[in-house]
C-alpha cells in the first residue's frame, strides 16, 4: 500500500549567501573571461607584487571569489595548501574541475568562509567582493581565518592610470577618481598597505582583445576604442593591491 504521506526526500539545497553579487563578466561569459586572465597571467607583473605582499611558498592559501578558478593551480604550483571560495554555484562546478589533493574547491562568500579561525596564511581577492564602503562584514570574517601575522590581499583596479582606466571612466556610472579616493580612505582607515602596479592585458590576437572589451564595456565604449586602435592586441593596465594584516 502506498503510504499518501510519505513525500520524496527534498532535494539537496545548494547553499546561498546574502552577500553573493553575480559578476556579469564572468558569470556571463565565463569562456571571455578566462581569455582575460591569461592576458593578465601573460603580463606577470601584478602575480609578482602579490607573491612579494604576501608569499604563498609552502603556506595555505585562500582565494576568495575565485570563479573559474584560473588561478588556483597557478598559486598551487608551490602553496601547501590551495582552498578556492566561491558562493556562484555554475563558476564554483568549473573551479572544482581543477581540484587535486592539494586544491580544494568549497562553497562560501566573503562574509560566510568555511574554514576556522587561524587556519590561513594568505587571503586573496581578486576583483572580489572588496569594493567599499559596506565590505567590513567580509574584512572581519577574512581576519577570522587568518593566522596572526597572515596578511589579505585585495587586487583592485587603477581608476587613475591607463588604457583600461580610460575605459572605465568612459563606461562609468559613478565618477571613478571619486571612487578611487574613496577607497583608497577605507583601506588607510584600516591600516592596509596600498601599491600600485603599472602592467598591461596582452592578447594573442585582436579577436580575443575584442572579445574581453566587450564583456568589460558598453559595446558604444568597446568598439569606439578598438576603431581608434586599429592595430591594437593589448592596452595598458593599472592596479592597485592593498594589503592588511592580521594581528595576533
Ligand atoms: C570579477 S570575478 C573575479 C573572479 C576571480 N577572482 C578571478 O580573478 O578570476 C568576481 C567573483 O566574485 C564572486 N563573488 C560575488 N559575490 C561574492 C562574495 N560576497 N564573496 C566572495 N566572492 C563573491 C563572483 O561570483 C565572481 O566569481
Amino acid at each position: 500500500m502506498i503510504d499518501s504521506t510519505a513525500r520524496p526526500a527534498a532535494a539537496p539545497r545548494e547553499p546561498t549567501f546574502p552577500d553573493f553579487r553575480f559578476a556579469p563578466n564572468i558569470g556571463g561569459h565565463a569562456d571571455v573571461y578566462e581569455i582575460e586572465n591569461l592576458a593578465f597571467h601573460r603580463a606577470g607583473h601584478v602575480l609578482a607584487a602579490m607573491r612579494g605582499l604576501a608569499p604563498w611558498a609552502g603556506r595555505t592559501i585562500v582565494d576568495l571569489g575565485c570563479g573559474t578558478g584560473y588561478w588556483l593551480p597557478v598559486y598551487a604550483a608551490d602553496a601547501g595548501h590551495v582552498v578556492g571560495i566561491e558562493p556562484d554555484p555554475a563558476l564554483r562546478a568549473a573551479a572544482a574541475r581543477r581540484v587535486t589533493p592539494t586544491l580544494d574547491v568549497l562553497a562560501g562568500s566573503a562574509e560566510h568562509i568555511p574554514l576556522a579561525d587561524s587556519s590561513a596564511d594568505v587571503v586573496h581577492a581578486r576583483f572580489a567582493y572588496f569594493f567599499p564602503p559596506g565590505t567590513e562584514a567580509g574584512l572581519t570574517e577574512v581576519l577570522r581565518v587568518l593566522k596572526p601575522g597572515g596578511r589579505l590581499v585585495v587586487v583592485d583596479n587603477d581608476y587613475r592610470w591607463g588604457e583600461f582606466a580610460e575605459l572605465l571612466a568612459a563606461s562609468a556610472q559613478n565618477p571613478p577618481l571619486q571612487t578611487a579616493a574613496a577607497t583608497d580612505r577605507w583601506w588607510a582607515q584600516r591600516g592596509a598597505i596600498r601599491q600600485e602596479v603599472r602592467s598591461e592585458l596582452r592578447f594573442a590576437s585582436r579577436a580575443d582583445l575584442a572579445s574581453v572589451l566587450h564583456i568589460e564595456f558598453p559595446a558604444e565604449v568597446a568598439a569606439a576604442w578598438l576603431d581608434r586602435h586599429p592595430a591594437a592586441t593589448g592596452l595598458s593596465y593599472g592596479y592597485v593591491l592593498f594589503a592588511a594584516t592580521a594581528r595576533g
